[in-house]
């Protein structure tokens, strides 16, 4: 029997709804959110009441972009965390005021097990090869910077995190100390493709097993660059490629060392990378190259699967509906959603 989920995201800046029926993907509406550029990173509270004016028009577009009504839907998936309450709250109410007035059934999602399952997303007339299992995911974002071992689309288990910044946010303080706007891994993605990546050294972090550190290495480009521009007043702006470039090398090098050591620990040979910043091509080129070396198995996602989509939350929806998962209508967002299994 067919199955249509209608998953809803709203964790942080981008309000999106998506419907899939039996894993193929109907239907993916995103509305971004311009408002926080001036301000250099998300206003909560600006965020929140952008997701207020935007989810009632994304929901329905994208029900009728995939044609299909209300009544075809077999369960309404959400975001329920981790992200920012009352990001996560607008979508949450809403998820359980169409459960109520639908009689639908609502399931809710981990925001980061959506991130992972993306890859399970499958498009009328595209052919993906997917991921099996068990394969070890590097999920890096603006909030996060993980390596996971899934076991099957419901048992992941963290190998390690970063134990301060995460990778995505490094990027965005980075980008924010050169001038250059918000988000900033983007930004230096870009400038990083003209400069020299071996120009310049920063601190790489000592830690144990496969966690993570990124405040090291920010304070010492702050050092760094605190130090230069006493001597030469224009350095920034005279070396902004070559510095982005030499910043992105180090941030690139630490998460893949990691990865590498996990699956040489593990056995695992096939990886996989999620969440926003699996957008950096740095990043994409190097897991190509270390698997095509070392004879992996990668999966790196179509650019509109890493970042945030509510195509995650119903394909992942999709699964938990049909092992059973289902939630009450007095479910409430949470900021830290502690385990997978939430
Ligand atoms: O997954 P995401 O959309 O939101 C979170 O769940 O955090 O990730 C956003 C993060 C931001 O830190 C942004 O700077 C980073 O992903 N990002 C990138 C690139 N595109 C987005 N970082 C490096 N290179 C990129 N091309
Ligand atoms: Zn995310």
């Amino acid at each position: 029997m067919s199955c249509t989920i209608l998953g809803i995201e709203s964790s942080c800046d981008d309000t999106s709804a998506a419907v899939i029926r039996d894993e193929y993907l109907l239907s993916n509406i995103m509305a971004s959110q311009k408002v926080h550029e001036a301000y250099g990173g998300v206003v909560p509270e600006l965020a929140s009441r952008a997701h207020q004016q935007n989810i009632l028009p994304v929901v329905d577009q994208a029900l009728k972009t995939a044609g299909v009504s209300l009544g075809d839907i077999d369960a309404i998936a959400f975001t329920r965390g981790p992200g920012l309450l009352g990001s996560l709250l607008v979508g949450t109410s809403f998820a359980k005021g169409l459960s109520l007035s639908t009689g639908k059934p609502l399931v809710e999602v981990n925001h980061l097990q959506g991130h992972i399952l993306s890859h399970f997303v499958k498009e009328h007339d595209k052919e993906k090869k997917q991921p099996s299992f068990p394969f070890l995911t590097l999920l890096v974002s603006g909030g996060h910077t993980q390596i996971v071992r899934v076991d099957s689309h419901l048992e992941f288990h963290v190998l390690g995190q970063t134990i301060d910044d995460a990778v995505g946010e490094a990027f965005d303080k980075c980008a924010k100390v050169l001038g250059l706007g918000y988000p900033g891994g983007p930004v230096i993605d870009r400038l990083a493709g003209e400069g020299n990546p071996k120009r310049f050294r920063f601190a790489k972090p000592r830690i144990q097993g496969y966690d993570y550190s990124y405040s090291g290495v920010k304070t010492s480009l702050l050092y760094f660059l605190r130090d230069m521009v006493k001597e030469e007043p224009d350095f920034i702006a005279a070396n902004m490629n070559d510095i982005c470039a030499s910043f992105q090398r180090t941030l690139i090098d630490i998460l893949v060392d990691k990865l590498v050591k996990a699956v040489k620990d593990t056995g695992i040979r096939e990886v996989a990378i999620s969440g926003g910043v699996s957008a950096n091509s740095e990043l994409r080129q190097r897991i190509a190259d270390e698997s095509a070396r070392r004879g992996w198995i990668c999966h790196i996602p179509e650019f509109k699967f890493t970042t945030d989509n509510a195509a995650m939350i119903a394909i992942t929806g999709y699964y938990k509906y049909l092992a059973g998962f289902r939630t009450g209508l007095d479910a409430a967002p949470v900021s830290r959603a502690a385990n997978y299994g939430e």
